[in-house]
């Protein structure tokens, strides 16, 4: 499975101005696939394009807008801080970074924290510091092992602990990963050697296709890292912040990683991540991670506005109810369209369907006024704003029958077509 190959942007995707002008001649780099549709506002669960035309977000710019789209608690935040003081500069202390870093190490049992400004950025200093760790302790021993078909970003470190390594593309990759099967502790076992120095791991694969981890199997790499001395490292990027109805899944779980990373949800749709640290795993020292955005006093504003709505009394319990409720409703529909299997946890659900029709669902339903997101080509993933009511998940659910019934009316006329 190649998790970073996405088809390129085919003549389909011309972007078209309200006036009809055409405009895919601009210079954006042609990166990231994307519908034609230019997005002007938001508001909760709701975006609407430059036809004012409503759309209903189920993707929630690939669950970073953890409290929907533009939230008063968040507008208030910014906009005080932007009055305030934006950014000082990483090599000045300012209050919002202090305190984040706090709550973070405060809630989630951690002994240190840092603030960066993405997943991928954090994956990068999770890195660095096991590499360091291993330096001080395991006589310079530097290899991580990683699970097959995990996604932790797209920088060279990041793509190189990715799944199958670095795209091919853009050999050579950053030495010193392995990667075994996902859910195989005996795999596991047999990978560890003296040159290791921790297990990086998604709880819940997200680019995957929403698989989780089994209990036994991220009790026993615990254990593992525990007899063995290494460090345990987990990816909350997109199950940290509530995603999955606790604060973190390891919670969850029932265990306790060396190393976690946090980005996404964490700033509620803006550019934030954290690596937190516990124990024996804080040997960072002077010099070792800076960047010029790192700690940014108005990102940090949106980081506590989001973890303190989050941490609000009866919160995640509501995210526990809207996941099951987005679950059952799911898997009446999955049944009533003969599709697969459902997995997931909180509000991050993945469909596999009965054959590879995931794009083509994701145009259908965009036809129908619905983001979705499809991470593999037989999978939809859902990631809602925590915040998600009833009613959009019942709306959402609507669009999605009408989505799936235009595909299979679609299928079939080609069918029809290829018989006559
Ligand atoms: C589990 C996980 N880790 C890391 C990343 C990278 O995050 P970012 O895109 O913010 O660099 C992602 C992004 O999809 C992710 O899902």
């Amino acid at each position: 499975m190649n998790l970073f190959r996405r088809p390129a942007p085919s003549l389909d995707d011309l972007i078209l101005d309200t006036a009809g002008n055409d405009l895919s001649s601009a210079r954006l780099m042609p990166t990231v696939a994307r519908p034609p549709q230019v997005f002007v506002r938001g508001q909760g669960s709701w975006l609407w394009d430059s036809d004012d035309r409503a759309y209903l977000d189920f993707s929630q710019g690939g669950a970073a807008n953890s409290l929907g789209h533009s939230p008063q608690v968040l507008i208030k935040a910014l906009s005080d801080q932007a009055q305030a003081l934006i950014n000082p500069g990483n090599g000045l202390y300012n209050r919002l970074q202090l305190n984040l870093v706090d709550r973070l190490c405060e809630h989630t049992g951690s002994d240190q924290g840092y603030l960066l400004n993405s997943g991928a950025q954090a994956c990068e200093a999770a890195i660095k510091l096991a590499r360091k760790w291993g330096q001080l302790h395991r006589g310079s021993a530097y290899r991580i092992i990683t699970a097959g078909n995990g996604c932790h970003g797209r920088s060279f470190a990041a793509m190189s602990a990715s799944s199958g390594g670095c795209d091919n593309r853009f050999e050579p990759q950053l030495p010193g990963f392995s990667h075994v099967p996902f859910n195989d502790l005996p795999a596991l076992h047999a990978a560890v050697d003296a040159g290791t120095v921790a297990i990086m791991l998604e709880p819940i694969q997200a680019e995957a296709g929403v698989i989780p981890a089994t209990e036994h199997y991220l009790k026993g790499v615990e254990r593992l890292c525990r007899e063995l001395g290494i460090l345990l490292i987990l990816d909350e990027v997109q199950t940290g912040i509530g995603r999955c109805g606790a604060l973190l899944a390891e919670q969850q779980y029932g265990i306790r990683a060396d190393i976690i990373m946090l980005g996404k949800g964490l700033g509620g749709g803006v550019p934030l991540a954290a690596l937190l640290a516990r124990g024996k795993a804080c040997c960072f020292e002077v010099g070792e991670l800076e960047g010029t955005h790192h700690g940014n006093a108005l990102m940090a504003s949106a980081g506590l506005a989001v973890l303190d709505t989050v941490l609000e009394h009866g919160f995640l319990e509501q995210v526990r109810e809207s996941g099951c409720y987005l679950g059952e409703g799911l898997a009446r529909l999955a049944y009533r369209y003969d599709h697969g299997q459902l997995r997931g946890q909180g509000l991050m659900w993945g469909l596999t369907l009965s054959d590879d029709s995931a794009d083509a669902v994701v145009k259908a339903a965009l036809h129908e006024g619905l983001i979705l997101t499809a991470p593999q080509p037989n999978c939809l993933r859902f990631t809602p704003a925590l915040t998600v009511s009833k009613s959009n998940i019942d709306e959402m659910l609507l669009r999605l029958a009408r989505a799936f019934s235009r595909v299979r009316t679609a299928q079939l006329q080609c069918r029809k077509g290829i018989a006559v």
